[in-house]
């Protein structure tokens, strides 16, 4: 019997399942978790808030109140979803047909091609480039477009690069794919960590704009799984009976606990919002000590892709996991083999050990 055509699989998330697990992981691209224990409600109202099933119906209302509140958009607008994946897939899946167009920034994280080939979507790519401080070009994407493309596709802040695109920019990049009766998608899981002040979603740039998000990556959730898209009414409405194919409900302890943590946010948000700013002058002072490694130095987030000059990421990334018992997530899996991403998001004393140890296998690769 032969396969399904549509089998497909990610190596860079097999990988980052698999293979990225060290003591001093600078692989994970979100802040490191926050236990049950320490959310900061009390134990009581916990579990009181806990119950096991829902009442039926598309979405928890108290939840898409929520998510829209924060938005400042109407429920209509809000799509709830498993994580950013799922959202990612419910916008593509409820916007591209088999031999659709799609066109993604290069480099972008592998899963947003991956869901694009599995749906039989023609995957394009537009440049973003270390010479141009990874910037979107809004005139790159224009000459990319062809009269078939259906949608265009980046991240903000940028997976892998943490650089943030401007929202005149995202506006511009709007305009030129509504002209060629295209629309946007932005994947905006890490534009959560612009704090002070929070970042607006793209969502309010254009109406031809939809955006992904989740609590999973700033927040340390990522086992809640609170995604959402934000989308005009009618596609929203396409991607909600969409779902209806992949799961006939959510998961409802996750839903309620996803509305504590709203509730809560604040003191979550602090606690990393603290932990970034130290880790991100550990990695600054990193950066400023290496002269075999060349970054742009994103102001946000919790990510950042330096080019190593002096050798080959591939031994760098061998080296550390076997002699260092430390991660970073190889450049090739964001066709940048020059590079590698690094994360900040663990605790600070994991990053400037990290860090240490990164320090020492470059050091030890020097030619
Ligand atoms: C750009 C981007 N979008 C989506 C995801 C997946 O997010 P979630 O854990 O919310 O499904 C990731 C995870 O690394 C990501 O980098």
């Amino acid at each position: 019997m032969s396969a399904p055509r549509r089998d497909s699989r990610s190596p860079y998330m097999e990988w980052a399942k698999l293979h990225a697990h060290a003591r001093y992981g600078l692989a994970a691209s979100g802040v490191g978790s926050l236990p049950l224990s320490e959310l900061p409600v009390p134990p009581e109202e916990v579990l009181a808030a806990l119950e096991i099933t829902g009442e039926p119906g598309y979405g928890y209302p108290p939840l898409i109140e929520r998510l829209a509140a924060r938005s400042g958009v109407p429920t209509e607008c809000v799509v709830c979803a498993t994580g950013t994946s799922m959202a990612n897939h419910l916008a593509m899946a409820a916007l591209l047909d088999p031999g659709d167009e799609v066109l993604i920034e290069q480099p972008t994280y592998e899963l947003l091609v991956s869901a694009a080939r599995y749906l039989g979507a023609e995957v394009r790519r537009f440049p973003r480039r270390f010479e141009d401080a990874w910037s979107v070009d809004p005139e790159a994407v224009e000459r990319a477009l062809t009269p078939r493309t259906r949608l265009v596709v980046v991240t903000n802040l940028h997976n892998p690069t943490g650089v943030r695109t401007p929202d005149e920019v995202l506006a511009r990049v709007a305009a030129v794919a509504g002209e060629n009766d295209a629309r946007l998608l932005v994947d905006e899981v890490y534009l959560e960590a612009c704090f002070d002040p929070a970042a607006r979603s793209a969502f309010h740039l254009g109406p031809n704009v939809l955006t992904t998000s989740s609590l999973t990556k700033v927040y340390g959730l990522s086992g809640v799984r609170c995604g959402w898209v934000l989308a005009p009414p009618a596609l929203a409405e396409r991607m909600r009976h969409l779902d209806d194919l992949y799961g006939a409900s959510a998961a409802h302890p996750a839903e309620r606990l996803s509305v504590l943590a709203l509730d809560h946010l604040g003191p979550i948000a602090e606690r990393a919002r603290a932990r970034l700013a130290a880790n991100r002058s550990l990695l600054e002072a990193f950066l400023d000590a290496r002269r075999d490694l060349e970054a742009v130095r994103p102001e946000h987030g919790t990510i950042a892709f330096p080019r190593f000059l002096d050798g080959d990421v591939e031994e760098l990334c061998r080296s550390l996991r076997e002699r260092y018992d430390t991660s970073v997530v190889p450049g090739r899996f964001f066709e940048a083999p020059d590079h590698f991403r690094v994360g900040i998001g663990a605790e600070t004393e994991v990053v400037a050990e990290g860090l240490r140890r990164l320090g020492r296998a470059l050091d030890g690769l020097a030619r």
